[in-house]
């Protein structure tokens, strides 16, 4: 559906002004003005979309509605009989719950370390968000650069709430997964005399964002999946878990898992577990459209919470400023930070700037919202929505011709399905939510307080504070995918199998739903967002 005549003649504003922006910076806001509009339109400062979860390690903490919702619900197991004394259909060193960037980084190093490693995937292997991440890689690797420059970007990215250690250990890793990536056959931008083309995000400092195109994840995907299947890794798919096993000293020591075909439940025995589910973007907090993958409903947050799992910052969630807006089929996808990063600037309806392009995520999407929703600035859309336009043909202005099909073939590709070609025509956009600032707490090796649990990837919380910065995101599923699969492999080698396997967390979490009446019915994990086909 191309725009229409009512949008092309609002479009004249944005061709009128363009000239006039070429290489014009627009102001940085001052740390009062974020802090003003963080308060005022960022959805995580708006009490109205949060309540305090009743049940659980973590009882009292504020929770978007929607996830206390998965949280406060019965196991799926609750009326299910199961013999966990029985010989396990799978028995291994090491389970992996979670098949995309983080599983599969954690299951490399587990099995170069000797250990017998298992993958269990809900879907097929690398349905992931990873595979839908665009835009690229953060690591100071550069001469002007330094983990401590980027340790700086982190922590202020994060309003300096992040867990330091963890900080420090993406920051520190980086460089190290950048070679690593490379070594298994990453293709990275770059020059022509071989260096590595990197480009600045949303509050970062120095350039130091790796790309491959605008396929950043799904080329770091292919990489990670062909290594996995060439090692000869065992990977299970169609197989979500749906809840974590203990053993009899209160250690993870398994998982039940659901398979989907046969919709038997299986028993799976490890001697350690890692939770790599990803993040919880399909539970539409506040009914924003996503740019999740329909995997990303939060199950490992549930099942490690429900096995004694301690959450940090769970109600801190990233929206994302540049969500597609029009045409309606390219409603919440998301368009990539790159296309800023390249100097794409958003515009309100007059065809003015209204704010820094590259702000971070929280302070630019909430001053989106702000010009749509107090400024009424906003382009007013034929689906009944307001957005703000991205000008996209502001970068082959300032770039040169030909730099959007070099640089962003599969935003060209994305919106030319639909008639509308971003090398002449702006974008129609709007915050999207993207990502779970917060999950399950780990120590910098991926430990959660569970003993033998570990978390890694979108699951795990504390290492971005409550605002990530782009590019961090593919860096953290594999620091701490690997580190966590370091340290598990380290562990199972000096552990015996684990006895006395038991769900007995699972009946004491039921019993304070009951005692509560908080569960109304509801059963978790979802494992597919409720308009899915199942
Ligand atoms: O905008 C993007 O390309 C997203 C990247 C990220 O979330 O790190």
């Amino acid at each position: 559906m191309a725009y229409t005549p009512r949008l092309k003649e609002l479009m004249k504003k944005v061709e009128e002004s363009r000239a006039s922006r070429v290489g014009i910076n627009y102001p940085r806001m001052s740390p009062d003005e974020r802090r003003a509009v963080l308060q005022k339109f960022h959805p995580d400062f708006i009490e109205d979309g949060f309540r305090k979860i009743k049940v659980g390690v973590n009882k009292g903490a504020r929770l978007p509605y929607e996830m206390a919702d998965v949280f406060e619900a019965w196991s799926r197991l609750r009326d299910v009989k199961l013999d966990l004394q029985a010989k396990p259909a799978y028995d291994v060193d090491i389970l992996i719950i979670g098949g995309g960037g983080a599983g599969a980084s954690a299951a490399l190093e587990a099995t170069a370390a000797g250990a017998n490693v298992m993958i269990a995937t809900k879907l097929r292997f690398g349905d992931a968000n990873t595979m839908m991440a665009q835009g690229g890689i953060q690591a100071a690797d550069k001469e002007n650069d330094t983990p401590a420059i980027h340790y700086l970007d982190v922590v202020g990215g994060g309003r300096f709430e992040n867990v330091p250690e963890l900080a420090r250990a993406l920051v520190m890793d980086a460089p190290l997964v950048i070679k690593w990536l490379e070594a298994m056959g990453t293709m990275f931008d770059k020059k022509e005399d071989g260096t590595m083309i990197t480009i600045h995000g949303g509050g970062t400092s120095r350039k130091r964002m790796h790309a491959a195109r605008d396929y950043t994840g799904a080329e770091i995907m292919r990489t990670l999946r062909d290594e996995v299947l060439n090692k000869g890794i065992t990977v299970v798919e169609f197989s979500p878990a749906v809840e974590v096993i203990l053993d009899d000293q209160g250690c993870a020591a398994g998982a039940v898992l659901y398979n989907l075909e046969t919709e038997q439940y299986l028993i799976a025995r490890a001697k350690t577990v890692i939770l790599a589910t990803g993040g919880s973007g399909r539970l539409h907090y506040r009914g924003f459209p996503t740019s999740n993958h329909y995997g990303a409903t939060a199950d490992g947050l549930v099942i490690g919470y429900r096995a004694g799992a301690k959450t940090i910052y769970a109600d801190s969630i990233q929206y994302h400023p540049t969500g597609g807006a029009y045409p309606p089929q390219l409603l919440g996808l998301l368009v990539t930070e790159k296309t800023r990063a390249l100097g794409a600037t958003p515009l309100n309806i007059n065809g003015e700037q209204f704010v820094y392009h590259l702000e971070t995520r929280d302070v630019e999407s909430s001053a989106i919202i702000c010009e749509c929703a107090e400024r009424k600035l906003g382009v007013p859309l034929p689906t009944g929505i307001t957005a703000v336009w991205l000008d996209s043909p502001l970068i082959e202005l300032t770039h040169g011709e030909g730099t959007i099909e070099r640089q962003l073939p599969a935003m060209l590709r994305q919106f030319h399905r639909f008639d509308v070609d971003i090398r002449k025509e702006p974008m129609l956009i709007y915050p999207t939510l993207h990502y779970q600032n917060g999950g399950l707490l780990i120590d910098e090796n991926g430990l959660s307080n569970v003993e033998n649990l570990y978390v890694a990837g979108e699951t795990a919380g504390g290492i971005h504070g409550t605002n990530r910065l782009m590019g961090n995101s593919l860096l953290d599923i594999i620091v701490f995918g690997r580190r966590a699969g370091r340290d598990a492999a380290a562990k199972s080698k000096e552990m015996p199998v684990p006895e006395g396997l038991n769900l007995g967390h699972v009946d004491s979490y039921h019993r304070e739903l009951e005692e509560t009446g908080a569960a109304d019915g509801r059963v978790s994990p979802i494992l597919l967002p409720h308009y899915t086909h199942r």
